[in-house]
């Protein structure tokens, strides 16, 4: 292959050797985030599995959780599809393959120290941004290089068009930049202890600009830069509408900047701010839904593949689970929903309808597409087992997004029910009883999902392992070959169809 040396010269033509390190180690982060995940599940119901080691309490594994399932799964493989998708769509090798690797090599470091520290205790606090600050530093530099590298390569593109796909992807990148670098300002007093540059209403206001930015760029526009790549390639169709495509690029861009403060509903943050976070919300939803029905409309004329095409299956149940997550968040920045919602595992819900629905399913998808041509495969090597994956993640994802409504609403009534007298009628510990049974079922629900990622490790595995069935040269590397179109015919943007 490409860096393997066992192919021909012509198999460099693209620095695949990079997009396989991050595709091992988003599968490698993605088991073991989502086991911290259900460890944590399981603490809620059972708080002794923390073992009386500070290390393993609470409050130090959820931002392990958060922080290895969002930056070293969900990042990594945007870092795998990115260097795919844009290698392939500009028919260009890869800006530098030195600062790729140090891209790679960079951002695992970051991942590890942070995966380190943060149980030791050393946390900024804020957040999804709760690496100190000599990891922000390293992850900083690391952002700058992947910038070099992603657009250098689209500068040297051998096609005049640049799809979409790089829009997206492009776009993350750069407000992904801005956005750490600006949340990340801190003092530092020690070497793992520093303090926000921000005080008071305006630290939340910041933080939650980049909180929701984070979701917006680093959990949405990315992963539909891979949605706009990988949903054509599998559907054998060309995208439904590429005009809507850039509308719902331009639109999503715009409205998502300003709706950081939806989620300070109720706080002192001036009213104005909150009702003005509240309007841009409702109007994402045009946008977001643009995107989905964009995607899932490309199977128009090719939906009997669903009944035989597990990857396909993984690609449309995520954006519907996408439009699904969309719906419900504008739903919850209104501020009456909120003043039920917020503080309840309704807000928990919400956040894995994206994330395992959306973000771990497209994922998949992708993964699947990807992985057999960069190990020069016609496919995994057992498509039952993809099979067996999508409805594991399907199950996984309903038993946790159900129990998680049922307990967000259940806690909020009861929260606030009073009696004649004013007086409260449930008890905090009261409520907190009666979730039990549905922190059980969301605990099941993520052992499913857990149970489903190692399948694909596992099938991964084998298909490296696995005897070389194709030419990868014809395969993989011709820009001729008989690889289906990302575009129509009548497109100005057909030359992009790598
Ligand atoms: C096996 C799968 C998973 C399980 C069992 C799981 C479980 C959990 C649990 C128990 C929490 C803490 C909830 C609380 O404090 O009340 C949590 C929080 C969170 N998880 Fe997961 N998780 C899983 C996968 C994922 C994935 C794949 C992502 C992202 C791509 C993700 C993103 C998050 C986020 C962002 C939070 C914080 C939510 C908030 O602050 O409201 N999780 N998860
Ligand atoms: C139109 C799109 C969306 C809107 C308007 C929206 C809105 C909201 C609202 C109102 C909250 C609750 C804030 C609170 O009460 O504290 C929230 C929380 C959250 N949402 Fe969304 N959401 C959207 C899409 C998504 C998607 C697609 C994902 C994941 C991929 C996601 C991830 C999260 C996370 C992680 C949180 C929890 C933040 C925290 O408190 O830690 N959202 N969202």
């Amino acid at each position: 292959m490409g860096n393997s040396g066992t192919l021909g010269k012509k198999a460099e033509t693209f620095n695949y050797g990079v997009v396989r390190q991050f595709t091992i180690m988003t599968i490698f982060w993605g088991v073991v985030g989502m086991a911290v995940g259900v460890l944590i599940a399981s603490q809620l119901i059972w708080p002794e599995l923390n073992f009386n080691i500070p290390w393993l309490s609470y409050g130090r594994l959820r931002p392990v959780h958060t922080n290895t399932v969002i930056f070293a799964f969900g990042g990594t493989a945007l870092f795998a599809t990115s260097y795919y998708v844009v290698q392939r769509t500009c028919q260009a090798r890869l800006f530098s393959d030195k600062l790729a690797a140090f891209t790679f090599w960079g951002w695992q470091l970051s991942l590890f120290l942070g995966f380190v520290t943060l149980p030791m205790g050393y946390t900024s606090t804020k957040e999804y941004a709760e690496y100190e600050w000599p990891i922000d530093i390293l992850i900083t530099l690391v952002w700058v290089a992947y910038a070099v590298v992603f657009f250098g390569t689209i500068a040297k593109r051998r096609v005049k068009h640049i799809y979409v796909a790089n829009w997206f992807f492009g776009s993350y990148i750069v407000t992904i930049a801005v956005l750490h670098i600006f949340n990340n300002l801190a003092l530092p007093v020690s070497l793992w202890k520093s303090y926000s540059a921000y005080a008071g209403v305006q630290d939340a206001m910041v933080q939650w600009w980049y909180g929701h930015n984070a979701v917006g760029f680093f959990l949405t526009t990315s992963f539909l830069g891979m949605m706009y790549y990988f949903v054509p390639k599998q559907a054998d169709r060309p995208i439904y509408s590429y005009r809507l495509s850039i509308v719902h690029f331009w639109a999503l861009a715009f409205t998502y900047m300003w709706a950081g403060p939806h989620h300070l509903h109720y706080t002192s943050l001036p009213d104005w701010t909150q009702a003005l976070g509240m309007a841009f919300s409702l109007i994402l939803l045009a946008p977001s839904w643009g995107g989905m029905i964009n995607g899932i409309m490309t199977l128009s004329g090719a939906w009997y593949k669903l009944r035989t095409d597990p990857i396909l299956k993984f690609l449309v149940t995520a954006l519907s689970f996408y439009g699904m997550a969309t719906f419900e968040g504008s739903m919850m920045s209104i501020r009456t929903v909120n003043a039920l919602s917020h503080y309840t595992d309704w807000t928990v819900g919400h956040v894995h309808v994206g994330a395992l629905g959306w973000v771990a399913m497209i994922t998949f998808g992708s993964f699947y597409y990807m992985i057999p041509r960069l190990y020069g495969r016609t496919t995994m090597a057992s498509m039952k087992m993809v099979d067996v994956h999508f409805w594991l993640a399907t199950i996984g994802v309903v038993l946790y997004i159900s129990s998680m409504w049922v307990a967000g609403v259940m806690q909020g009534l009861m929260w606030r029910a009073t009696g004649d007298d004013g007086t409260l009628t449930y008890s905090f510990v009261e409520s907190v009883k009666a979730t039990y049974p549905l922190y059980t079922i969301r605990m099941i629900g993520g052992l499913f999902f857990l149970g489903g990622m190692c399948l694909m490790a596992w099938n991964t595995w084998k298909t490296i392992k696995g005897q070389v069935k194709v030419d990868p040269v014809i395969y993989l590397y011709n820009p001729d070959s008989t690889e289906p179109a990302l575009v129509g015919p009548a497109s100005p943007a057909a030359a992009a169809s790598a």
